[in-house]
C-alpha cells in the first residue's frame, strides 16, 4: 500500500464530526486536544501505545487523527495500513483514524526533506487544521532526539512517555544511584520536556499535562517494581509528571501489528484472535491509559498517580533536583 497521502480524505466516518470545545492543542477556537507521544529512547512502546490510545479513543465515540513524526521508519503508519487493509481482506469495520505521515518517503508531508527543523511550520500548521476538525490528534515521536520531536513536546497537551520498567529508562528522567536508589540530579529527557513546558508557556499555551506510562511489567520482578515505583513517586512531585502502572509485558502487544488490530479489537467477530486472561487485562490496562487521557477516574487505585503537572510548577521544581 502506497504511503498515506497529506491530504487523503478522511476514511474514519467520525473524522468530519466538528471537534468539541475545551482543547488547548491548536489556534482553532474549537481545537482538539494534542496528545504527543514522546520519549527519546528507541522501542519503549511510544507507537504501541499511540495506536492503542487512538483505537480506545475511537471507540470511546471521539474523532481522532494522527500523526507519525517518525516518518523515516513509520511504525504508526505501517500499523493504520495495515488496519485498514485487514478491514478491507476481512470485511470487518473497523475504525481508523484520520492519518498522516510526516518526513517520510514520497506522499507523506515535507518528504525529502532531510532537516527535521525544517518540518517545524509544515507540522505545526497540520496540528493546526487537524486539531481543528477533531477531538483529538494523537503524534508518534522518533527514539531520537531530534528538533521536530523537541518542537513537538510545547505543542503537547497531554505528553505521554513511556518507559521500560527498569533504571535503564528512568536515567532518562533522571540521575539516580545508590542503595537504596536516590534522585541525584535531572536528566536529558526532563530537561528536554522543561524547555518545551518554557516556549508552550512563552506562547501562551496551558501547562503540558505530562503522564509517564510504566511499559513492560514485569509479574515476577516485584522488587525492581517497587524500586522504580518509589523513584517515580518521588520524581513526580520534582519534575511534574502523573504516571501511570501502564502494560505488563505480554505477547499480544506484539502478536496484532501485521493486521493493524489492538487488544480492544479482539471481540470483533472475525478478528481471529480467541481472547483469554491476559487479554482482558491488556484491554483494561489501555482503558487505564485512555481515562487517563480523558480524564475520568478509573476505578481501581491505579489511576495516574500525580504529581505536579503544571509548567510553572515545573521550573523550580526541576531547578531543584
Ligand atoms: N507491553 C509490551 N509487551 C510486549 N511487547 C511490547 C510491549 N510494548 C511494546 N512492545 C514491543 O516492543 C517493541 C517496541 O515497541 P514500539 O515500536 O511501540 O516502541 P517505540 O518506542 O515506538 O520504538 P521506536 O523508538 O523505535 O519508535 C515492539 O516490538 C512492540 O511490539
Ligand atoms: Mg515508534
Amino acid at each position: 500500500m502506497n504511503d498515506l497521502p497529506t491530504d487523503s480524505p478522511s476514511p474514519n466516518p467520525d473524522a468530519a464530526r466538528p471537534a468539541r470545545p475545551g482543547g488547548t492543542g491548536g489556534t482553532g477556537v474549537n481545537a482538539g486536544k494534542t496528545v504527543v507521544l514522546g520519549n527519546e529512547k528507541g522501542g519503549t512502546g511510544k507507537s504501541t501505545a499511540a495506536m492503542h490510545l487512538i483505537v480506545a479513543l475511537l471507540r470511546d465515540g471521539r474523532s481522532v487523527a494522527s500523526i507519525d513524526l517518525d516518518g523515516h521508519q513509520g511504525t504508526l503508519t505501517r500499523y493504520v495500513e495495515n488496519r485498514r487493509s485487514f478491514a478491507e481482506s476481512e470485511g470487518l469495520r473497523l475504525q481508523l483514524p484520520d492519518h498522516r505521515r510526516v518526513g517520510g518517503p514520497a506522499g507523506s508531508a515535507g518528504s525529502g526533506t532531510a532537516d527535521p527543523a525544517a518540518l517545524r511550520p509544515e507540522t505545526d500548521a497540520l496540528i493546526d487544521r487537524l486539531a481543528a476538525t477533531h477531538d483529538y490528534v494523537v503524534l508518534d515521536c522518533p527514539g531520537t532526539d531530534n528538533a521536530l520531536a523537541r518542537h513537538a513536546l510545547s505543542r503537547a497537551d497531554i505528553l505521554i512517555t513511556p518507559i521500560n520498567d527498569s533504571f535503564v529508562d528512568l536515567d532518562l528522567l533522571a540521575r539516580v544511584g545508590g542503595t537504596p536508589p536516590r534522585v541525584l540530579g535531572p536528566s536529558v529527557y526532563s530537561q528536554t520536556v522543561w524547555e518545551g513546558r518554557q516556549r508552550r508557556a512563552m506562547g501562551g499555551g496551558r501547562p503540558i499535562d505530562w503522564i509517564v506510562l510504566r511499559n513492560r511489567l514485569s509479574p515476577l520482578d516485584s522488587r525492581n517494581k517497587k524500586r522504580v515505583g518509589a523513584t517515580l513517586e518521588e520524581l513526580a512531585g520534582r519534575i511534574g509528571f502523573r504516571w501511570l502502572d501502564g502494560f505488563h509485558e505480554r505477547v499480544i502487544f506484539r502478536q496484532l501489528f501485521l493486521q493493524g488490530l489492538t487488544v480492544l479489537d479482539l471481540r470483533e467477530d472475525g478478528a481471529g484472535v480467541p481472547l483469554n486472561m491476559s487479554h482482558v487485562a491488556a484491554r483494561q490496562e489501555i482503558r487505564r491509559l485512555a481515562d487517563a487521557v480523558l480524564e475520568r477516574q478509573a476505578g481501581d487505585a491505579a489511576g495516574a498517580r500525580t504529581g505536579t503537572a503544571d509548567s510553572e510548577g515545573a521550573e523550580p521544581a526541576l531547578a531543584g533536583l
